[in-house]
């Protein structure tokens, strides 16, 4: 590894996990623990708990667990080096490096993180104060931007200029041509990627600028220049990735957690009018169609997504895929019904009030589709009603739940006066007639690749050098968590004062639970416990850290000895010798146990039981040994 220990140590410690896993998922506060949907898998009911004393995370759905350092690993996809490092720069701690040679993909990306972000400045620079910018901030103001947004959204202007970036940043072209901020052209001229273009700069959801999107400025606004497709954007580079990215996401992670809602647009400036609105939930895909990495990342801040998009565009949306990631993700999939061929930032401009009716009155998906067809169809006459209920249960057999459809089975019925049994038949056929077209063309169930997808985020950094980053699940109790031994772990874990020299490793007799507490009197701390421990121990030890007790000391040793000593008293009834006169002593053993179990469930007599049981069960342990 190429970081000293201490300095993990150091990083892990001024880590406060609360706030760190706060950036990515909704913790409210519960006792003494926080709890919150987890960001690994989908879930509705929040099972992700975090001991912020301790820095340990526990999901008790999935069982991924961990400290921040593999709370990083996971959410941001770095290697261990870099979880470390993202997390030093954070609390500030200045790390030295044992050796040069490790982490050369990190060092590469963060060349392009920083090139990008001096980009990002010198870009807004230029829009704010250079003459050149003129035009832009024209135009920008044309459409309502004032400075407070240019500078909220770091906006920027490229000259109409070869290299003035190049020239300006002083960054190797190789640097550059990997960021896509510039290239080399046919002559061997550095040359810049944006020019006369009004740059919005993309940010990673942590807030670090990745790529651009750059807009041209009207025709007639730019002096001459460039031309070409309405917006250039950058192109996928190490570190951005347009299948992941939502642009916006970053300002609006706070409003999205706080909401349970994320509205997703298509463009770059619908974001910025939904912001001007007082909507400061919005994102924007970055060029490409909404798809499934889009929810991994949404499901870990909302459990509603609202789609913004024109009505056309929207309805265009594959209603399978729709339904897909509603169910593998747990989200709900709205659409803001807004007129054909307008978009948000449009209007935003011209009807802000109807825009926000828009988003607050978002409909399910299906009722969107199903309110599209019924809005086109000539209810008037018996044949156009049948025409419609048609086409509505087309749409509607399309939905995977039968609970679903049969509900808008009975609006279709209403609306077209068709009797709903007639439609539930009709239904049954055009499922069947699906079912039967999608086995001819495979069209059924989803892509192949969409599954790795899905596996990704939970399986990736499993078992590799780090030390079991998320851990699988057969790492589940296999003895009663409310029993005593699960109750003695967690007071050995949270309060040790009370149970410090009362317990003993003897008296766990499943072998997972006693190597966990072996690991705990043997170290000094939970988190180094943890870490010396063996993997299914370990794994015990990161659920117990995030769970309280309430539970008396006194009565946890006292039914803890009991259990073991109940436990003698079966190992000692299925030993022959017990009937065999020849050995008096097992038979007098047996009714010395039994008599002192008695005795510890008397309140009376239970401590002088326990305090005669527990340096026999000790002992006997260590004669089995
Ligand atoms: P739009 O054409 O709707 O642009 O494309 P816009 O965001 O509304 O921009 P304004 O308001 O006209 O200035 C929506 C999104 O599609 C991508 C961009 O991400 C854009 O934000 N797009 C569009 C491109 O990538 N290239 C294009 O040429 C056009
Ligand atoms: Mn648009």
């Amino acid at each position: 590894m190429a970081i000293p220990d201490e300095a993990v140590a150091q990083v892990r410690a001024a880590t406060d996990l609360v706030s760190l896993a706060g950036e990515h998922v909704a913790l409210r506060r519960q006792g003494r623990r926080w709890v919150g949907l987890c960001p690994f898998h989908a879930e509705k009911t929040p099972s992700f708990t975090v001991n912020a004393e301790e820095g340990l995370y526990y999901c008790f759905g999935c069982q991924a667990a961990g400290d921040a350092i593999s709370f990083v690993r996971a959410v941001e996809h770095l290697d261990f080096v870099e979880a470390v490092e993202r997390l030093a720069e954070r609390t500030g701690i200045a790390i030295h490096h044992e050796d040069a040679g490790g982490g050369r993909e990190r060092k590469r990306r963060e060349r392009l993180l920083a090139a990008v972000s001096a980009a990002v400045s010198w870009y807004h620079e230029r829009l704010l104060h250079h003459p050149d910018g003129g035009p832009a901030r024209d135009y920008l103001r044309s459409r309502g931007y004032d400075a407070s947004t240019v500078r909220a959204f770091s906006l920027g202007w490229a000259p109409d200029d070869w290299d003035a970036l190049a020239r300006a940043l002083e960054v190797p072209g190789d640097v550059l041509a990997e960021a896509g901020l510039g290239f080399v052209n046919r002559l061997g001229r550095q040359q810049d990627a944006f020019r006369a273009r009004v740059l919005f700069p993309i940010f990673d959801a942590g807030g670090r600028p990745v790529a651009f999107g750059g807009r041209v400025l009207p025709a007639g606004d730019t002096g001459g220049g460039a031309g070409g497709p309405k917006y250039k954007n950058s192109p996928e580079t190490p570190i951005y990735s347009k299948r992941r990215t939502l642009y916006g996401l970053n300002w609006a992670k706070g409003d999205v957690v706080e909401s349970g809602e994320a509205i997703v647009c298509e463009g770059y400036t619908d974001v910025i009018a939904l912001f001007g609105i007082g909507l400061r939930r919005a994102v924007a895909t970055c060029g490409t169609a909404l798809g499934e990495d889009h929810f991994q990342t949404l499901r870990r801040f909302a459990q509603r997504v609202v789609l913004a998009y024109d009505a056309d565009s929207a309805g265009q949306t594959a209603a399978d895929r729709v339904y897909e990631w509603e169910r593998r993700h747990e989200v709900d999939v709205a659409v803001a019904n807004l007129p054909s061929g307008t978009d948000p930032a449009e209007m935003a401009r011209t009807d802000p009030d109807a825009l926000r009716a828009a988003v607050a009155d978002a409909r399910p998906f299906l009722a969107f589709r199903l309110d599209r067809v019924l809005a086109d169809a000539d209810l008037r006459n018996v044949e156009g009603r049948a025409r419609a209920a048609e086409a509505a249960l087309t749409v509607v057999a399309e939905h995977p739940s039968d609970l679903v459809r049969d509900q808008y089975v009975m609006s279709v019925a209403g609306r077209c006066r068709i009797g709903p049994d007639r439609l539930r038949a009709r239904l049954h056929e055009l499922r069947r007639e699906r079912a039967r077209a999608a086995t001819v063309t495979g069209r059924r169930g989803r892509p192949a690749g969409s599954e790795q997808t899905a596996a990704r985020g939970v399986g990736e950094g499993a078992g590799d050098d780090a030390g079991g980053v998320l851990r699988g699940s057969p790492d589940r109790p296999t003895t009663d968590p409310r029993g005593p031994a699960m109750e003695a772990l967690r007071l050995a874990v949270h309060r040790p004062e009370e149970v410090a020299d009362r317990l003993e490793a003897a008296l766990f007799s499943d072998p997972v639970q006693r190597a966990a507490f072996e690991s705990l009197a043997s170290s000094t701390t939970l988190h180094e416990a943890i870490t010396q421990a063996e993997p299914a121990a370990a794994a015990l030890l990161e659920r117990v850290a995030v769970q309280d007790t309430d539970a008396s000391a006194d009565e946890i040793v006292r039914r803890l000895v009991e259990a073991a000593a109940v436990h003698a008293v079966a190992v000692l009834e299925s030993d022959p010798r017990l009937n065999d006169a020849r050995f008096p002593e097992v038979a007098r053993l047996h009714t010395w146990l039994c008599h002192k179990i008695q005795e510890s469930r008397e309140p009376s007599t239970a401590v002088e039981a326990v305090n005669g049981l527990l340096p026999w069960l000790v002992e006997s342990a260590r004669e089995d040994a």
